[in-house]
């Protein structure tokens, strides 16, 4: 059957931060050979999934391209490991939760978090101590370049904290059609990050086993960040900046209290959230833009922010944190449409 195509599509419903905006015409894609057969466009393009890590600022003069490909298969490869391969489409916490009732290990602490699997490599999603790059084998996408389907090995994807080939230098090439993960069989759980390690102590859970591990990664994120059914956001904000050692350890004597992690490469994660909360910016609002009163990292639409809001208040946290801390925040959803001022 063809893509169903609607134009001057309304696409606030589309997108987890919900500021209006129309796309000229939207695909909704639900089988990889209607590709192929969609007719010819000079428009340009935007692939949607979710739309958790997606904002539109504008409305879209082009075509969007609404992935909604779905399919699970698993694959066992030996006694300790399966691939499982799953639809670009589906839901990404369905394919937590339905691994774990397979018994199939990794994903625990990824639980709940919103949008779907083909926007998981995009910005390499991640959380309490865990990333898609600690499982992911390989990408199956359409290659707009060579108009065919390619597979991509995790190497091939790039992926690095929040970022990957698909969100910098080949943002407009590939349409990312499934996506393929290598699963234990045995439970190794990861519990390291500080704040899930104290919400399993508390619970008296200090081994967990797989349910309880995603639930109290479940319950931590309710707690923490707003559900977008009820306050429209999209996720954390503003990437942790990454700075390196020196200059990290420089600001850590100011500021002793600053949560930080250090990375694989040697340099030094710092929390922003804490910055932002430091600087007395919860709860803060220009128009109906704000920032969540629970987690300063996490901006809010709270029902009729505009683009000029949000860009208002994005504008003004970073010249604070610039000013107090000398750290420059990088967005870290997709903002589509007009340039911020400092990009
Ligand atoms: N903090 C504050 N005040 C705040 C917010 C945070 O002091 O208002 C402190 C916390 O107490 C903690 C530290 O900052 O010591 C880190 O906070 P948190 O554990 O909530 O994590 P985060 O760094 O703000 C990152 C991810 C989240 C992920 C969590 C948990 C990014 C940009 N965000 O947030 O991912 O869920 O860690 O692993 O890396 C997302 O990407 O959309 C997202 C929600």
């Amino acid at each position: 059957m063809a893509a169903a195509i609607t134009h001057d599509a309304d696409l606030s419903g589309l997108s987890t931060f919900k500021l209006p905006a129309r796309a000229r015409e939207l695909v909704e894609l639900t089988a990889p050979d209607q590709l192929a057969a969609l007719p010819a466009s000079e428009l340009p393009l935007l692939v949607l999934g979710g739309g958790s890590n997606t904002i539109f600022l504008d409305d879209w003069p082009g075509r969007i391209l609404l992935n909604r490909l779905t399919g699970l298969q698993i694959q066992r490869l030996d006694e300790e490991h399966s691939l499982v391969h799953a639809g670009a489409g589906e839901s990404w916490h369905r394919l937590v939760m339905n691994c774990i009732a397979r018994g199939l290990h990794g994903l625990e602490n990824l639980a709940m978090i919103p949008g779907s699997v083909g926007a998981a490599p995009i910005q390499n999603i991640g959380a309490y101590g865990v990333e898609l790059s600690d499982v992911l084998d390989s990408v199956r996408a359409w290659d707009w370049q060579q108009s065919r389907t390619v597979r991509l090995s995790a190497a091939d994807c790039r992926l690095s904290y929040r970022d990957s080939r698909f969100k910098s230098t080949d943002r407009d090439r590939f349409l990312i059609l499934s996506i393929s993960l290598r699963l234990s069989h045995c439970f190794a759980p990861n519990t390291g990050y500080d704040s899930l390690a104290d919400a399993l102590a508390k619970r008296h859970l200090e081994r967990p086993n797989p349910r309880q591990l995603a639930a109290t990664v479940m319950r931590l994120r309710r707690h923490r960040l707003p559900d977008p059914a009820r306050l429209a956001n999209a996720g954390s904000f503003f990437k942790n900046p990454v700075l390196p050692a020196e200059t990290a350890s420089a600001l850590l004597d100011d500021f002793p209290r600053l949560p930080h992690w250090p990375m694989p490469d040697g340099q030094v994660k710092l929390a922003a959230g804490w910055m932002i909360e430091r600087l007395g910016f919860r709860g803060y609002r220009i128009g109906d833009a704000g920032v969540y009163n629970n987690h300063a990292l996490v901006l809010v639409n709270h029902g009729q922010a505009t683009a000029d809001q949000l860009l208002e208040l994005i504008e003004h946290i970073q010249a604070a944190v610039g000013d107090e801390y000398d750290v420059e925040l990088e967005p870290e959803p997709m903002l589509i449409g007009r340039k911020l001022m400092s990009q």
